[in-house]
């Protein structure tokens, strides 16, 4: 295992943005437009080259979008209705980052540009999933069907075609699907113009203010295994700022980066409440002054303002703030609350569980014949299906993680409960395939106890998680959502098959 590190090319990287040099605080929260798809009529949202400008004081920067802007607009949905959307790929016939062939999946014989989309954390029927190889090019459009028979969540959107989504996504293939139902309505939260959505995303950004990315300059490990971005953006912007009341609001973070952890605080650690994560609600409030978020992971939380009247408050990223909040100093009446009780999440009993599979997360490194892959159960890609769960059946996923790093592992369609992690032997595994486990197991903390796509597999540790496949027959995938790895095989194929 020697040669985790890959060099990135350092004869061809631009010169890069020193954001730190740039007036913060200087242009609004951008807002995404708001798309309504709650009365069932169809709509259509078209995938288009843009320039959009990230900083005042920064030139535009070229983008790929959905509907226009970075991120693409909020898509309003409520629970039961069903909607209908058609994609449309009006992107150019070139694309602006560079497609490394070597990567698997970005075969030479496909066409250059590509997309499909992905609605993250909805169910639907694979026909409307935005499977990989199901892409399109330019000048076609698809016909998605989304039932929204779920319950409330902040749910996404974004490029998932072969190979290329990484560099899609991007270029600013992303977007928000709030879909909303009646038991939320009733709790009496923060909401409307208090209901704000925060998707979070690294760049790397050049002194010209475009997007670059980079490409591995060794041809015997050709591959960026994740890519880090310079800027840190809010809602498509360079350290924005938000004017707020002094009372409650309700934020939905999404961390949409490629690889990048979002360790988010506000200044001075006052605490807030997270309220939901990615399957919406949590059973109950959770206080905290912390929240990590891995990549595709979302967490809605409520912070009152009441007590910063007249301060600016910002939000930090690690060391490095990436917002800030201006609190206003009149008096408000504050209707909203946050109930003790959010909604009933009842812990999937492991006895309900029929089938067990053992998942391992593994490198394959041979730097010297081959490029590095990242791997789900040793297998690649477009190897036969090896997991099909049968409709409407549990089973317990145990994620033997043989890597040194977490990896946010989300399966489509369904929504699933993380049961423990616990530290095992990864020697006695890879010589004997046994698992010794060297330590206590370890039940998720009230934060991530509530309804989950996404959960850190973290190294050194067996990830268990429990899934009801519930929904539709059919071929879907799982994955690893740092896009880097993704992209270069730590993507698998799952059916559901019929009982
Ligand atoms: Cu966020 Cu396979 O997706
Ligand atoms: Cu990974």
């Amino acid at each position: 295992m020697l040669c985790k590190h890959l060099v990135q090319d350092q004869t061809h990287v631009p010169l890069l943005l020193d954001p730190t040099k740039l007036a913060p605080f200087v242009d609004p929260l951008p807002l995404p437009p708001v798309l309504r798809a709650d009365q069932g009529t169809l709509v259509r949202v078209d995938m288009k080259e843009t320039e959009q400008r990230l900083h005042r004081d920064l030139p535009p920067t070229r983008v790929w979008t959905y509907g226009g802007c970075m991120p693409g607009p909020t898509i309003e949905a409520q629970s039961g209705v069903p909607m209908r959307i058609e994609w449309r790929n009006e992107l150019p016939s070139k694309h602006f980052l560079p497609i490394d062939h070597r990567i698997h999946g970005a075969e030479k014989d496909k066409p250059e540009v590509r997309a499909i989309v992905h609605m993250h954390g909805a169910r639907v029927q694979t026909a409307s999933d935005g499977y990989p190889d199901d892409w399109y090019v330019p000048g076609q459009s698809r016909l998605h069907t989304y039932p929204n028979q779920q319950d409330a969540a902040t749910l996404w959107y974004h490029d998932h075609a072969m190979g290329i989504n990484r560099l899609n996504i991007y270029a600013g293939l992303f977007g928000n699907l709030i879909l909303r139902d009646a038991h939320e309505q009733s709790l009496g939260l923060p909401s409307g113009e208090r209901d704000i959505p925060l998707t979070l995303s690294d760049r790397l950004l050049t002194e010209g203010a475009q997007l670059y990315y980079p490409v591995s300059g060794n041809s015997e490990a050709p591959w960026v295994s994740e890519v880090f971005g310079n800027a840190m953006l809010v809602n498509g912007a360079l350290l924005p700022y938000l004017d707020v009341e002094p009372r409650r609001y309700r934020f939905r973070v999404l961390n949409a980066a490629n690889a990048r952890f979002f360790h988010l605080k506000l200044a001075g650690e006052p605490s807030f409440q997270l309220i939901g994560s990615d399957q919406g609600l949590l059973a109950a409030p959770v206080t905290k002054t912390r929240v990590l978020l891995a990549p595709a992971e979302r967490v809605d939380l409520v912070i009152d303002f009441s007590s910063m009247a007249g301060q600016r408050v910002e939000l930090i990223n690690d060391a490095l703030p990436i917002m800030q909040f201006r609190v206003g100093s009149g008096r408000v009446n504050d209707t909203s609350s946050v109930p003790a009780v959010l909604r009933d999440v009842p812990r999937t009993p492991e006895s309900a569980a029929t089938n067990q599979r053992l998942m391992t997360l593994d490198e394959y490194d041979d730097c010297v014949a081959e490029p590095m892959l990242m791997l789900l159960n040793g297998k690649r890609w477009h190897e036969p299906v090896t997991e099909k769960p049968v409709l409407g059946s549990t089973e317990i996923w145990s994620l033997l993680n043989l890597t040194d790093d977490t990896h946010p592992i989300h399966l489509h369609m369904v929504r699933f409960q993380i049961l423990d992690r616990r530290p095992f032997d990864e020697g006695e595994w890879l010589a004997s395939k046994t698992i010794r486990y060297t330590g206590p197991a370890q039940p998720p903390p009230p934060e991530e106890a509530g309804w989950k796509d996404v959960a850190q597999a973290w190294p050194g540790m067996v990830t268990r998680i429990i899934v009801r496949f519930d929904g539709y027959v059919g071929k879907y995938v799982w994955h690893c959502h740092l896009l880097e790895h993704e992209a270069n095989e730590m993507m698998r194929p799952f059916e559901v098959v019929a009982a």
